[in-house]
């Protein structure tokens, strides 16, 4: 943490919730999380969620985004959800890149960058994530892995692009495993990250928001939130249980 960054805690809810799961964990995360500021809190849901969400939340400092978003405007793209129709539910954060859909659904780092452009044409904030796999950490290519891949984003759109983005550094190998970078680990990324913006533009390094995911939980939040370049935190599983997530957002405030 720096006292100069808002401190963020995003859940990224994943393919999880029903209707009736999601309106009790909101309700509960809603009463913990009053003492929070606005723009601190979020969560990312899925699509079809999103109404539901905006009625629960309009009225709280609890912030909420999705989990992915078409790099189209409009057009014949069967099954897409483009950003400006997220932004008529009211979002104000959307995951961009995250690991899974680098794996799974063939994400490559020009489709990301598109992506993250669309969605800060559309006024959301791209929440960008950047991850080694642990293929790449054992074999010693986590610093070129994660600057290749951000080196893409930087390069599409630019330094005012990345002042209105959020960073997640996601190890590959600390998601859904139980086993978190240690802080050190952790820390020595975040820094890496910052100084690849430095190189763009330094000032807007010392600005944006560098969020941690992997294995979060309230037991270990606080340690990893303590380095002075990790700005809070991309929670998984823990976001779908409000007493372990309003712990992780305490830790953060
Ligand atoms: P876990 O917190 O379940 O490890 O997931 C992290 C993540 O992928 C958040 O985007």
């Amino acid at each position: 943490m720096n006292a100069q960054r808002t401190p963020l805690v995003a859940g990224n809810w994943k393919m999880h919730g029903s209707l009736e799961a999601n309106a009790a964990l909101l309700a509960e995360v809603v009463k913990g999380a009053a003492v929070f500021g606005r723009g601190q809190v979020a969560v990312c849901v899925p699509f079809p969620y999103l109404a539901q969400a905006q009625s629960l939340l309009a009225a709280t400092p609890i912030s909420w985004g999705s989990q992915n978003v078409s790099q189209h405007t409009h057009g014949a793209y069967t099954g897409e959800v483009s950003c400006a129709m997220l932004k008529d539910f009211g979002c104000r954060y959307a995951i961009v890149g995250h690991s899974e859909r680098r794996a799974l659904y063939s994400e490559d780092d020009a489709l990301i960058a598109a992506k993250t452009a669309a969605a800060l044409a559309a006024g959301l904030t791209p929440i960008v994530c950047v991850g080694e796999s642990l293929a790449e950490r054992e074999s010693g290519v986590t610093a070129e892995v994660v600057r290749r891949q951000l080196a893409a984003v930087i390069d599409v759109v630019g330094a005012s692009g990345v002042a209105k983005s959020v960073i997640a550094y996601e190890p590959v190998w600390a998601i859904g495993t139980g086993k978190t970078a240690s802080p050190a680990q952790a820390q020595e990324v975040h820094a890496l990250i910052r100084a690849q913006v430095a190189q763009t533009d330094a000032g807007v390094a010392q600005g944006v928001r560098i969020l941690y995911g992997g294995s979060v939980k309230g037991s270990n939040a606080r340690e990893l939130f303590a380095q002075s370049d990790i700005d809070g935190g991309l929670i998984g599983g823990a976001a779908l249980v409000a007493q372990d997530f309003l712990a992780i957002c305490a830790a953060a405030n």
